[in-house]
């Protein structure tokens, strides 16, 4: 049974009937592109194979009931007569109630809804399980009471303000993107300002590995946030709309007027930027030594400009360079401070990286690490 047909079928034995729909939606892997969203910059992430669902039924009263399969089945619900509230003793709620509350500001006339919703996505590992749940609630209440008014843009970017304003964390928009707008085989080349979404093919005979660091990324939106707002004042000190809008050289001359720390953040917004694009020409090229030189030159840059690896990220980093040679890259993927490296290697060499790896990395609790061999998938979709 898939993960799928299991929620359906928990959702038969917990509510007594049969959902009015149910949305799965991918996690994402962020392939190059770190910290860049916020900045209006450009990303080039892949929706991955490990996704949320949401099933969901329409109720009679106004009460919304949900359930997390995955939890022992913990329940959590919320009137919709009175102000939509976080509950910070049930924080996986907070993205459905983000999400509702959301899309009653966007106009939408909500009615008490049973959900029962579970995911395969590893949480606290950059992979993108709170969009992924987010897009899918937003998917599943649009379909009952929009009547699928919304598309896929405007489902993430309700999914993106119902994290920041709702949830606290001032995130971009690559995740939920990601997950809407997935493409088998494909990542997407995203500008994050305009919107626009460029489905960029894999280079053949790739494989996209993902391997945890066992460290969960636990509890960063601080410095996450903190990162943000470093980001938005140098591009207010340097009177640019965003740090998109300002090359290398420019920022360089600014250099004596700058705090040095927030220098060097803004250097890797800028440098990672031209590395997105030169990465999607690289991938169109089917250049696995460019592309691997640039997920390289990214982690640097996230080490020592952005600092938001760990010394054990980078071990991981480096054992996984150190296997794959020159023909592929690898890199720490998402937020920061723990959570999944990726690494882009052909598919013949995937073996030969794994049992490298798992000789050279030990989680801090002494295991091998969590592996995944990964295609690119597609977005999120009705079941
Ligand atoms: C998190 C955020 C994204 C993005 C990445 C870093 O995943 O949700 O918006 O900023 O971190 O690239």
């Amino acid at each position: 049974m898939t993960l799928a047909e299991r929620t359906t079928a928990r959702f038969g034995e917990l509510i007594g009937a049969a959902p009015d729909i149910a949305v799965r939606a991918p996690g994402r892997v962020n392939l190059i592109g770190e910290h860049t969203d916020y900045n209006d910059g450009f990303v080039l992430p892949a929706a991955i194979g490990q996704h949320s669902i949401v099933a969901a039924r329409r109720r009679l009263d106004n009460v919304v009931r949900m359930i997390a399969a995955d939890f022992g089945d913990v329940v959590s619900e919320f009137d919709l007569s009175r102000p939509i509230a976080p509950a910070p003793d049930q924080p996986w709620s907070n993205y459905i109630r983000g999400m509702a509350a959301t899309m009653q500001a966007h106009g939408v006339d909500l009615g008490g809804t049973d959900i029962v919703v579970a995911g395969d996505i590893p949480q606290g590992s950059g992979l993108s399980s709170s969009a992924s749940l987010s897009v899918a609630t937003g998917m599943a209440l649009g379909g009952l009471f929009a009547r699928g008014h919304f598309g896929a843009t405007q489902i993430a970017l309700m999914a993106q303000a119902a994290e920041c304003d709702f949830v606290g964390m001032r995130c971009g928009n690559m995740d939920q993107l990601a997950s809407a707008h997935g493409v088998l085989d494909h990542a997407l080349l995203i500008d994050c300002r305009s919107l626009d979404i460029r489905p960029v093919a894999l280079p053949p005979g790739a494989a996209i590995l993902i391997v945890h660091s066992g460290i969960s990324r636990g509890l960063v939106d601080g410095q996450y946030n903190e990162r943000r707002a470093q980001c938005e004042a140098v591009a207010r000190q340097l009177g640019a709309a965003a740090l998109r809008d300002v090359s290398l050289d420019e920022l360089d001359a600014a250099r004596a007027d700058l705090d040095p720390i927030a220098y060097r953040r803004a250097r890797h917004v800028v440098t990672e930027n031209v590395r997105v694009l030169d990465a999607a020409q690289a991938m169109e090229g089917g250049d696995l030594v460019a592309l691997g030189e640039l997920m390289a030159a990214s982690h640097v840059s996230m080490r020592d400009d952005f600092e938001i690896t760990l010394p054990a990220i980078d071990h991981l980093v480096a054992e996984l360079q150190r296997a794959i040679g020159g023909r592929g890259g690898a890199r720490m993927t998402g937020g920061g401070f723990g959570g999944a490296v990726v690494a882009l290697v052909e598919a013949e060499a995937a073996q030969a990286v794994i049992d490298h790896v798992e000789t050279g990395y030990r989680t801090p609790d002494g295991n091998t690490p969590a592996i995944m061999v990964e295609r690119a998938h597609a977005g999120a979709s009705f079941l």
